[in-house]
């Protein structure tokens, strides 16, 4: 990721953060009208849910250009998911799901670039997340 996208992401994520609610209930709307059989894997409650996954978004926004602190965290987030029984396919419907709730709540300001550094950040995190999933994690945090 450039300074660049990383700014650009930052900019763009601000004016979401005192709608985090409804944000992230847009996003849940979109994750299962793709694929309501994820639905299921969600056993919490969705408000809270939601809650942590903004708050989470934040904090890996903060630290996108501290790559080597994030990557830990994101092991250990990946290797969680794979106990909530998240697989390879699911991350692609929620990284869709992401983009589509991106371009419902910034509109104009969602332009081409704004969507392909917010994917471009989305493909690192899911990546390392899953690496966090498949991987021996003593080893993999050492790397
Ligand atoms: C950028 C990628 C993602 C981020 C940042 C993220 C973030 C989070 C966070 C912070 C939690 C709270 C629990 C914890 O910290 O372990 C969580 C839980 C969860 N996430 Fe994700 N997640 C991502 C991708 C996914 C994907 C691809 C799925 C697949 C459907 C998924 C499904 C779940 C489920 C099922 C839970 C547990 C909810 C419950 O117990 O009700 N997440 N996620």
């Amino acid at each position: 990721m450039t300074p660049h996208q990383i700014h650009l992401i930052r900019s763009s994520f601000e004016p979401l953060k005192p709608l985090a609610n409804s944000v992230a209930q847009a996003f849940y709307a979109q994750l299962f009208a793709r694929d309501p059989a994820l639905r299921a894997l969600f056993r919490g409650d969705l408000a809270e849910q939601g809650e942590r996954l903004m708050q989470m978004m934040g904090a890996a926004i903060q630290l996108l250009d501290h790559p080597a602190s994030l990557r830990p965290v994101l092991l250990k987030l990946g290797q969680r998911h794979a106990g909530y029984g998240v697989v390879h396919a699911h991350y692609a419907s929620v990284g869709a799901a992401l983009l589509d709730t991106l371009a419902a709540g910034l509109g104009d300001a969602f332009t081409a670039e704004v969507r392909k550094a917010w994917a471009t950040m989305y493909a690192v995190v899911a990546q390392t997340m899953q690496e966090g999933a498949a991987a021996d994690l003593p080893q993999a945090l050492a790397a």
